[in-house]
């Protein structure tokens, strides 16, 4: 692994996309051209994550591959989720992947690889870190559940598509005066939930982090009903569960789903509304839609920092970090740090506080 002033960069996009990582990119890159020069910089695109660099699938990048690509969705390298647990398992081809993925490093005679992803692109990150790669990582989710930043990018930007989709939704659940249940992802944490249930004015948000109870949630509806509000929002994380799921473990849980014929808990909260209430109950899933498209002004900075950033880094040959920000400054934390922690909404949280002081309920009390 070579410390001269030239620099080979390997970078690759692991896990769901989101909006932000061909920004990211960018910034990287034009941030390294202007540190070390651009004839001292050559960048190796990875393909589809993790998948391509045990695979091989590289190759050299032009600059002229990152023109143009700030306001991109998606990602230019493609993404595919490769599970951390998966990755020390020699499989059916008998393709040992840490193996071979040290291998493209080499092959490819690479000064650092940049890897940006989220909770599990980091906990491989850090596997190969440990391996004796020079790794940096680059915090990227809608999920916003990455330890040690207060924000990863993309995650702004889902917020804003998932509010712009409750506020479509008010619309049309006041004139038909129905409950509309609204799922958001986030199978863990609830970071995205709870914003756009906010943003959106979700007049009850469930969250993995707080379990609810079915009935409080009915009560929760039928409350506002005798107050005169002919129509409920309900902003569900696709994660949330209630107490007595909370209590199980999650084959039992997934188990108990099964028999009970239930696909979604969304599917399943609506229909427990309808069948208590007698009110109309409509499901509405955004899924992908949150993932999709230009990220935000605030997640373009946002990832031009982080960025800015890593290309710091790699000019002061500092690996085995990860960017993150802290308040209002970018900084980084040790992989090791981060690989094995999940960020999760504490219920004592300054957004839950607040939005249970304008009347929003959890399902909980
Ligand atoms: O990227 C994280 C996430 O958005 C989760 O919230 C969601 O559960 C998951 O991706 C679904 O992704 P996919 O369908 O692409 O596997």
């Amino acid at each position: 692994m070579s410390s001269t002033a030239k620099k080979r960069i390997g970078i690759l996009t692991s896990g769901g996309d989101c909006p932000g990582l061909n920004a990211t990119i960018r910034g990287v890159v034009k941030a390294c051209y202007q540190l070390l020069g651009e004839e001292n910089v050559e960048i190796i695109g990875i393909a589809d994550g993790y998948y391509g660099l045990i695979r091989n699938h590289c190759k050299l990048m032009e600059p002229s591959d990152f023109y143009g690509i700030l306001t991109l969705g998606g990602t230019i390298l493609g993404t595919r989720r490769t599970p951390y647990k998966k990755m020390s398992i020699v499989e059916g081809d008998n393709v040992d992947k840490v193996k071979q993925m040290k291998e493209t490093y080499m092959k490819w005679n690479l000064d650092c690889l940049l890897t940006l992803g989220g909770n599990g692109t980091h906990k491989t990150a850090n596997l190969l870190s440990e391996e004796g790669l020079n790794v940096i990582g680059l915090p990227k989710t809608i999920d916003n559940d990455i330890w040690g930043t207060s924000v990863t990018f993309g995650f702004h930007t889902a917020v804003a598509i998932g509010t712009e989709a409750i506020d479509r939704i008010h619309t049309t659940a006041h004139s038909h005066s129905r409950i509309m249940v609204v799922e958001i992802m986030g199978n863990k944490a609830g970071w995205l939930s709870l914003y756009t249930g906010i943003a959106g004015g979700a007049d009850i948000i469930l969250i993995p982090e707080i379990p609810f109870s079915m009935d409080l949630v009915i009560k929760a509806v039928q409350s506002r009903a005798d107050s005169g509000k002919c129509f409920s929002i309900v902003a569900v994380a696709e994660g949330a569960m209630d107490a007595e799921e909370a209590a199980m473990k999650k084959k039992d849980r997934l188990q108990k789903r099964v028999e009970a014929g239930e696909t979604t808990v969304s599917a399943r909260v609506a229909n427990k509304i309808q069948e208590a209430t007698g009110y109309e109950s409509r499901v509405v899933v955004p899924g992908h839609v949150l993932r999709g498209g230009t990220p935000s002004a605030y997640d373009r900075v946002l990832a031009t920092k982080f960025g800015a950033r890593a290309a710091k880094l790699i000019s002061q040959e500092k690996y085995g970090y990860t960017v993150a920000l802290s308040g209002d400054w970018i900084t980084e934390n040790k992989l090791s740090d981060v690989a094995m922690k999940t960020k999760f909404v504490a219920p004592d949280s300054p957004e839950v506080i607040t939005a249970r002081s304008i009347g929003v309920s959890f399902g909980d009390r």
